[in-house]
């Protein structure tokens, strides 16, 4: 399965997703790396990894719509099977998610529905919730909305700050990402008449949330 990446900044959901491949536990290639800013630093963990990149420059671009085009052309240039976001900090129009509907997923640093958006961790500390976490979602023209395929659940300690809240998170982001792909590169996962079909799933005994249980 070929897999197309989207990063903005650091990559290390990216750099999860190429080390699962390497390892043999995610039966898939990252046959290329985009990013909206030529200096992301995921890009530097892709050319190492021997993946081809790009960065289109979303300023550079008349408007959404320009960028959504050109972003959309790179991507096709790869021939992926699924277009994954990772970290990738830009919104994408509708035209652009419904060209990719039930093949483009993205990763989401808080148990959705609740802290869609930015600073996830910080305000979920001053709301006080006791229980965070992240989610691996398909694409709806609605902003870090979508049909939910997995979720990971981690505690919020009274001690913790926004870097360790973060950090707890992160590590099962770097989780749950390589798992939700290698159900779609097994066949297992879909999205059908905007619902989750997942035909099976074992947990792992982590923290995993049920994910949407329905037979394929
Ligand atoms: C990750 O925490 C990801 O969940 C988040 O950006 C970070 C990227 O880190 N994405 C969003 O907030 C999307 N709404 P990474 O570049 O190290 O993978």
């Amino acid at each position: 399965m070929r897999l197309v990446v989207l990063i903005s900044g650091r990559g290390s959901n990216l750099a999860a997703l190429l080390s699962a491949a390497a390892a043999g536990t995610l039966p898939a290639r990252v046959v290329g790396v985009l990013a909206n800013c030529a200096d992301a630093p995921g890009l530097e963990t892709a050319s190492a990894a021997g993946v081809p990149t790009r960065a289109l420059d979303h300023r550079l671009f008349a408007d959404r719509e320009a960028f959504d085009t050109a972003l959309a052309e790179a991507i096709d240039g790869f021939a992926p099977d699924l277009v994954v976001l990772a970290g990738f900090m830009r919104i994408l129009g509708d035209r652009f998610v419904r060209r990719y509907a039930g093949r483009l997923i993205n990763i989401h640093p808080s148990l959705l529905p609740a802290f869609p958006g930015l600073h996830t961790h910080r305000r979920a500390l001053a709301e006080g919730v006791r229980v965070h976490g992240c989610t691996v979602h398909f694409v709806t023209p609605e902003l870090d909305h979508g049909p939910i395929i997995v979720q990971a659940a981690v505690p919020v300690l009274d001690t913790d700050d926004e870097a360790a809240l973060a950090a707890r998170v992160l590590a099962q982001e770097h989780r749950i990402y390589p798992l939700a792909i290698r159900w779609f590169a097994d066949g297992r996962l879909r999205l059908c008449d905007g619902r989750v079909l997942l035909a099976s799933v074992q947990s792992d005994g982590g923290v995993l949330i049920a994910p949407q249980l329905v037979a394929v």
